[in-house]
C-alpha cells in the first residue's frame, strides 16, 4: 500500500506527519511513501531529506493511507480516493462536526487523539507526546518573558533569590514543566487533585501542595473528574494564598471533554508582582486563568503577563514532528502484522477500535469506554477511617521528658552494675544512639535507601572487630568473629552495588 504524507493547511501548523527518519521505518513495514512538495518545510525538512530517505515527492491523496496532523480542510478531504484511511489528530472527541463531516465520505478515519490512556498504547499516545514538549515550551516561553534568573545566585554584585514557579495540575504537560523549571534552578511548587501525582513531582524535585478537601481521589481512568465546590473553594483558597510569592504560575488542569476549570481569578492575578507571568496552557479549551486569550499574549494592569499560546507544542516543530510520526509508526506497526505493507484493522484491538471515528464510511464513534488503571483503586471509605484510627498520637511534651529520664535512668544503673572497663564504652554506645538517631531523621525519606546503602562505615568497623577476635582461644568466639566478618561484608559489597545502581539511575547516558 502507499502511505501519503500531507502539507498541512491549517494557517500556523508547523509539524509534519513524517519526518525523513520515520519515513524510513514506514518503508520497513512495507509500504512506498509519497510526500506533498513542502510538507516538512515548517519543521526543517526538505523534500530532497524525504527523498534521500527513500520516499516520492507527489500527490498525497492518490494513495491508500493518509497521514496527518490535523484534521484535512474540506477541500483536502473531498480529494481523497475512496477507501483511503485518514489518519491523524482528528478532534473527534471535542467536535460533533467532525464526525459529521467524515461520515458523509467513503472513508475510514482513525482520531490520534482518542488513544486510551493505556500502558500498551503509551507509544501511541500522541496527546502525551505533544503535552510533554508543550510542558517543557510552556517554561521556555515562561522564562523568555520573565526578566530575572530562574536559578539563584550569589555574586559580588548581590544575592538573586531563585525564580518561584507554581505548577497547577501535574499531568503529562504540567510534570513535563516540573522537570524543566526544576532544571533550570526555580523552586517548583505543584498541585493537582489526584494525590497520586505527590511522589511523581517529588521525583521531579518540585514540592506538593495538597489542598485538604475529601473530595481529592486516586483516579481509576488516569484523568481527574470534575471537582466538588468543596474542593474548588478550598483550592482558591490555596491558590489566592500562594500566588503572591509566585513568579510563574503554569496551569495545565483539565478534565477530558469539558471546558477547562477556572482556576485563577482576575483578583488572584491581581494579587501577584508586576512582572510576573501565567503560562495558561488550556486557554484552548475555555482557559485555567480569567483574562487570558487563546493564542495570545495580554499584560494585565498590574503587569502580569498572561501567555495563552495554543501551539506550544508546534513550537518546537522539528522535536514535535519526530515524536508525533513515530506515534503514527508505532500504530502502523500494530495494524501491519505481517510487516507486508497491508494495514489491517483489527476492532479486537482496543486500541483500534477506541481511534476508530469511521470504518468504510460507516460511523463507529463514539468508542465503548475503556477502563484504564492508572493507579490502584480507592481504599473503602471504611478501611481509610480505620487506617486513621490505627495511626499513632504523637508524644506530649511530658511523655516525652518521662521517656529521656527513664532511658537515662537506665543507662546510669547500666554503667553502675558493669565492670569497669565497659563502663566508658557503654556511654559512647548511648551518645551514638542519640546522635545518630538525630542524624537519620534529619534525612529526608527519599534519600533512606542511598543512606542505609552507604552505613558501610558501620559494617567496616565490624569487621576489623572480629578481625581482632578471630584469632581468639575460645572456640565460640572465633564462630561469632568469623560469622561477623561474613555478614558485615555482605553488607559492605550489598551496599556498593545498591548504590552504584541507585546512582545509575540518576546518570545521562
Ligand atoms: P493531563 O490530563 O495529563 O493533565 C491534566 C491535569 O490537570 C491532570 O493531572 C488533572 O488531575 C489536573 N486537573 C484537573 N482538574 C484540576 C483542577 N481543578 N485543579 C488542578 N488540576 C486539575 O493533560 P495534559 O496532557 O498534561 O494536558 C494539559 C493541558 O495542556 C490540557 O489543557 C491540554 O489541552 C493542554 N495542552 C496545551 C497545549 C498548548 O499548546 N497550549 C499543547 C498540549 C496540551
Amino acid at each position: 500500500m502507499i502511505i501519503g504524507v500531507l502539507r498541512e493547511a491549517q494557517t500556523g501548523e508547523t509539524r509534519v506527519a513524517a519526518t525523513p527518519a520515520t519515513v524510513v521505518q514506514l518503508l520497513k513495514l512495507g509500504y512506498e511513501v509519497v510526500v506533498e512538495t513542502g510538507a516538512g518545510d515548517a519543521s526543517s525538512f526538505a523534500d530532497e531529506a524525504y527523498v534521500e530517505a527513500g520516499a516520492s515527492i507527489g500527490d498525497p491523496f492518490d494513495a491508500d493511507i493518509v497521514l496527518g496532523v490535523n484534521q484535512p480542510a474540506a477541500q483536502q478531504l473531498d480529494q481523497l480516493r475512496q477507501n483511503a484511511t485518514l489518519i491523524g489528530i482528528l478532534n473527534a472527541r471535542l467536535d460533533e462536526s467532525v464526525v459529521a463531516d467524515l461520515t458523509s465520505r467513503p472513508i475510514t478515519a482513525l482520531s490520534m487523539d482518542a488513544v486510551p490512556r493505556i500502558s500498551r498504547a503509551q507509544s501511541l499516545d500522541v496527546l502525551s507526546s505533544m503535552a510533554n514538549i508543550a510542558g517543557y515550551r510552556a517554561v521556555v516561553e515562561a522564562a523568555h518573558v520573565f526578566g530575572r534568573f530562574f536559578t539563584g545566585q550569589v555574586t559580588a554584585a548581590g544575592k538573586v533569590p531563585p525564580a518561584q514557579v507554581l505548577v497547577a495540575g501535574a499531568g503529562v504537560a504540567g510534570l513535563a514543566a516540573i522537570g524543566a523549571a526544576g532544571s533550570m534552578g526555580a523552586v517548583v511548587k505543584a498541585t493537582d487533585p489526584r494525590p497520586e501525582v505527590a511522589d511523581q513531582v517529588a521525583s521531579l524535585g518540585g514540592s506538593y501542595l495538597s489542598v485538604e478537601s475529601a473530595d481529592v481521589e486516586v483516579s481509576a481512568t488516569g484523568y481527574a473528574k470534575e471537582m466538588s465546590d468543596d474542593y474548588n473553594t478550598r483550592a482558591a483558597a490555596l491558590y489566592a494564598q500562594t500566588v503572591p510569592d509566585i513568579d510563574i504560575v503554569i496551569t495545565t488542569a483539565l478534565i477530558p471533554g469539558r471546558p477547562a476549570p477556572t482556576l485563577l481569578t482576575a483578583e488572584m492575578v491581581a494579587s501577584m508582582k508586576a512582572g510576573s507571568v501565567i503560562v495558561d496552557m488550556a486557554a484552548g479549551s475555555g482557559g485555567n486563568v480569567e483574562g487570558s486569550v487563546a493564542g495570545q499574549v495580554v499584560e494585565t494592569a498590574n503587569g502580569v503577563t498572561i501567555i495563552g499560546y495554543t501551539d506550544l507544542a508546534g513550537r518546537l516543530p522539528a522535536q514535535a514532528s519526530q515524536l508525533y510520526g513515530t506515534n503514527l509508526v508505532n500504530l502502523l506497526k500494530l495494524m501491519t502484522p505481517e510487516k507486508d505493507g497491508m494495514l489491517v484493522l483489527d476492532f479486537d484491538d482496543v486500541v483500534q477500535r477506541s481511534i476508530t471515528v469511521v470504518r468504510d464510511g460507516e460511523s463507529t464513534w463514539p468508542p465503548p469506554p475503556v477502563q484504564v488503571s492508572a493507579a490502584p483503586a480507592a481504599a473503602p471509605v471504611e478501611a481509610k477511617e480505620e487506617v486513621v484510627k490505627k495511626e499513632r498520637k504523637p508524644l506530649t511534651p511530658t511523655a516525652k521528658l518521662g521517656a529521656v529520664l527513664g532511658a537515662g535512668l537506665l543507662l546510669v544503673l547500666l554503667v553502675a552494675a558493669s565492670p569497669a572497663v565497659l563502663q566508658g564504652q557503654l556511654v559512647i554506645f548511648a551518645l551514638s544512639i542519640i546522635i545518630g538517631y538525630y542524624v537519620i531523621t534529619g534525612v529526608h525519606h527519599a534519600l533512606h535507601t542511598p543512606l542505609m546503602s552507604v552505613t558501610n562505615a558501620i559494617s567496616g568497623i565490624i569487621v576489623v572487630g572480629a578481625l581482632l577476635q578471630i584469632g581468639h582461644d575460645g572456640t565460640l568466639i572465633t564462630i561469632l568473629a568469623a560469622a561477623a566478618i561474613l555478614l558485615a561484608s555482605i553488607n559492605i559489597f550489598g551496599g556498593f552495588a545498591v548504590t552504584r545502581r541507585m546512582l545509575a539511575m540518576f546518570t545521562r547516558s
